[in-house]
């Protein structure tokens, strides 16, 4: 079997849904091929065990403008994450101690080093357009060093120093300070505005969607009807000057003028590219991978911490569960809690059984909100590297001297075949807000080049 469309896009996740919406309204005939059987990618909103749960990505910041607007578009409502009360940190003493505001209780030597870290962060974050890195002032410099290297030149004081790996290592990129530079956290920092606003909790992690984020791609899906396919992997596609066939898993053959491949870039080098790609595209996507992280959902009776004073965020670079807030839905009388296992920690506990892990899970969690914590209504555990269409959460990254030597490469088009996913965004780098805006990037571009339509019923002209 073989069809005609005028664009194909590979993956039915934001960025392809994005894309597609955009061409579609711009009159081109499209089809979106998705691997899974399900809508969305690393948006997942499922119940489990009956709780609402946010399996991939949940949360929403105030310069997320391009999300914003999505979700105005689409009429989807947000509340916010509850937030009154006291934090919880364990310092590297072990002990745990509790803090109102954003100055968490460290020596004053330790405040004070963290206040001028995120000063020097801040001020080389503001040098950086997060579209072109590798354009900064010294970017090759900070691109050759790890982050943890950096760090080390930059303070003696080794609490201010996991704290900030913390911010951008565990909590975002979600690997080990040392697995990358200083470039790529700076970029980390810059495509979110700066990196005060990492730091920020209230800032970072502020709102989240009632019913849940899926519910962009499903919508988005859902409006584009037939257009979208899933259980269909796409396993080949060759291309010339002209256009490019497009093969799924089932043997049905889609012709083209053009393709979108809008999956993370670990993921390309799975389809057969006759010819193949060019050497350099295939280096530049092997230095690229996927960070691991397991996000863990447990629910109680009530949402107990909140009774104690407690706002329900915690968070430790010496605890294996390195940061954990409150997470209830705004429409449950029970409490949840989302904590996150990261980097070299994820590695340990995926080495334990399930019982193993869940209860150094809760060992962590009491330390953090008491005995209570110990004894969940449900507990269940986001293991996106078991993902075979992800293989890792929460995006990916460059490893070291990967950005400067070759991040310009994955944005370049192929012949018919243009790539992208919030893996390569400026602005939301590696976050939904992201992905948006490299749908909109990838789908302009090909209105902008008035691709010349295939089928018959698409004889509008593109605006
Ligand atoms: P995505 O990976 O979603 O989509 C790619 C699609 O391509 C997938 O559906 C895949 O199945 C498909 N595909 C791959 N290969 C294929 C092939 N050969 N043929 C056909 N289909 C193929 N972001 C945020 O803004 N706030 C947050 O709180 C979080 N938190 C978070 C938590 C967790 C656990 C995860 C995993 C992720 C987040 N994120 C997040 C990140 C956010 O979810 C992510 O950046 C975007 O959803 C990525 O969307 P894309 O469309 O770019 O890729």
């Amino acid at each position: 079997m073989s069809s005609n469309v005028d664009v194909v896009i590979v993956g039915a996740g934001v960025t392809g849904l994005t894309a597609a919406t955009r061409l579609t309204e711009a009159g081109y005939d499209v089809v979106v091929l998705e691997a899974r059987d399900r809508i969305g990618g690393r948006l997942w909103t499922d119940t489990v065990d009956g709780v609402r749960l946010e399996l991939g990505g949940q949360w929403i910041s105030p310069d997320q403008s391009a999300l914003i607007e999505t979700l105005d578009e689409l009429g989807l409502q947000t509340f916010s994450r509850y937030r009154e009360g006291a934090s919880v940190y364990v310092g590297r003493d072990g002990v745990r101690r509790t803090f109102d505001g954003s100055a968490f209780p460290v020596s004053e030597y330790t405040e004070a080093e963290v206040d001028r870290l995120t000063v020097v962060l801040d001020e080389l974050a503001a040098q950086m357009d997060p579209l072109n890195p590798w354009d900064m002032p010294g970017a090759a410099e900070l691109d050759r060093m790890s982050f943890a290297a950096w760090l080390r030149e930059q303070t003696d004081d080794q609490e201010a120093r996991d704290n900030i790996a913390l911010y951008i290592g565990a909590a975002m990129l979600t690997k080990p300070a040392h697995a990358f530079s200083a470039l790529s956290a700076v970029l980390m920092a810059a495509s979110a505005g700066s990196f005060s606003h990492l730091v920020d909790a209230d800032f970072i992690l502020d709102r989240r969607v009632k019913g849940g984020l899926q519910q962009v791609p499903l919508l988005r899906a859902e409006k584009l009807g037939s257009k979208v396919i899933t259980c269909a992997p796409v396993t080949a596609i060759s291309y010339d000057s002209a256009g490019a066939t497009v093969r799924t898993v089932s043997g049905h053959e889609w012709h083209a003028k053009r393709v979108i491949l809008a999956v993370p870039p670990t993921l390309v080098s799975r389809i057969a590219f006759s010819p193949n790609l060019p050497p350099v595209q295939m280096q530049a996507r092997q230095h690229q991978s996927f960070g691991i992280v397991i996000k863990l959902h447990i629910t109680y009776p009530t949402p107990f911490w909140r009774e104690a004073g407690l706002s329900g965020t915690a968070f430790s670079p010496y605890q294996v569960v390195h940061e954990a807030y409150d997470n209830t839905n705004h429409d449950d009388n029970r409490g949840t809690l989302v904590g996150f296992v990261s980097d070299e920690n994820a590695d340990r506990l995926l080495e334990l059984t399930p019982d193993e892990r869940r209860a150094c899970v809760l060992a962590s969690l009491t330390t953090y909100y008491g005995e209570q914590a110990r004894e969940p209504l449900a507990y269940y555990e986001s293991r996106w590297m078991a993902e075979e269409w992800t293989a890792g959460a929460y995006a990916t990254s460059f490893a070291i001297g990967g950005l400067t030597r070759y991040g310009a490469r994955l944005r370049e088009p192929i012949g018919p075949i243009s790539f992208g996913s919030s893996d390569v965004a400026g602005l939301g780098f590696q976050h939904v807000d992201g992905a948006i805006r490299v749908g909109r990037m990838l789908a302009d571009e090909l209105i902008a080049e008035r691709l010349g339509q295939t089928t018959e019923i698409t004889t509008q002209a593109p605006a």
